[in-house]
């Protein structure tokens, strides 16, 4: 899989998904289905959006001892999804444990990501709050080469932060990116480390995964055409 835009279909239900796809005719963007649309869907979406001819990248952030994330990966490897997540925080153990529980019989396992810091949380907030007093950069890029030890595909980090990931795990660990705003003046929502389509390019973002520029635009398919000219060129 090469650079590509995910669309993070964040919806209240599969009728809104669907709906919301239906606009995009025979093209079949890559979607990201997270916890809103997964716990009202269930896991017959990831099915649906894969027969449609999707991509689908599960974003269900899994955190939880060992054992149990292992299990749990065990079950979202039938489904069929092209790249899951778990959170970096778990540990290695934790993120060994999903790794083996996703990996088929034949040795093959979808993309598997972990996340770093949400890319709604700032140093301060993190200092304050998570009692972790160390630069935010370095924070995310302890979990990004923590990722790589255990055997991971890759981490979701900021843009910002996908030139300091390659530069220490490597230009093949992959960056998945949200936090993506098509300028300065569009609402930033809750995210704050964010930049433009075509700076996280310029960055080395391997994915953006871009919610409510697309799905809230006045032309969804167009907005998603913008992205992908100025991300993948
Ligand atoms: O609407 P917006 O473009 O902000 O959507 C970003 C998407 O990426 C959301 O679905 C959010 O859950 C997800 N995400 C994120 N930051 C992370 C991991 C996932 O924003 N670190």
């Amino acid at each position: 899989m090469g650079k590509d835009v995910i669309i993070a279909c964040d919806f209240p239900s599969a009728a809104h998904a669907l709906r919301f796809l239906e606009q995009f005719g025979d093209e079949r963007p890559f979607v990201k289905i997270g916890m809103e649309l997964f716990y009202s869907a269930g896991p017959n979406i990831v099915r649906s959006l894969k027969q449609r001819g999707h991509k689908v990248f599960l974003d269900l952030k899994l955190c939880d001892i060992p054992n149990t994330v292992g299990r749990s990966m065990r079950i979202l490897r039938e489904l069929g999804a092209d790249m899951v997540n778990v959170h970096a925080y778990g540990t290695i153990k934790m993120m060994e444990a999903a790794l083996e529980g996703l990996t088929r019989p034949d040795g093959t396992h979808p993309l598997l990501i972990a996340v770093t810091q949400l890319t709604s949380t700032d140093q301060q907030r993190m200092q304050n709050e998570l009692l972790i007093d160390r630069p935010l950069e370095e924070v995310v890029l302890q979990y990004a080469a923590n990722a790589r030890a255990a055997g991971l595909d890759g981490v979701v980090c900021s843009p910002l932060e996908s030139v300091a990931v390659h530069e220490r795990c490597g230009s093949g660990f992959l960056t998945v990116t949200p936090g993506v705003r098509f300028a300065a003046a569009q609402p930033t929502d809750d995210q704050v480390r964010i930049t433009t389509p075509a700076n996280a390019k310029a960055l080395g973002s391997d994915y953006i995964v871009v919610g409510r520029p697309i799905t809230k635009a006045e032309d969804p398919v167009a907005a998603y055409h913008r992205c992908v000219e100025e991300f993948v060129g």
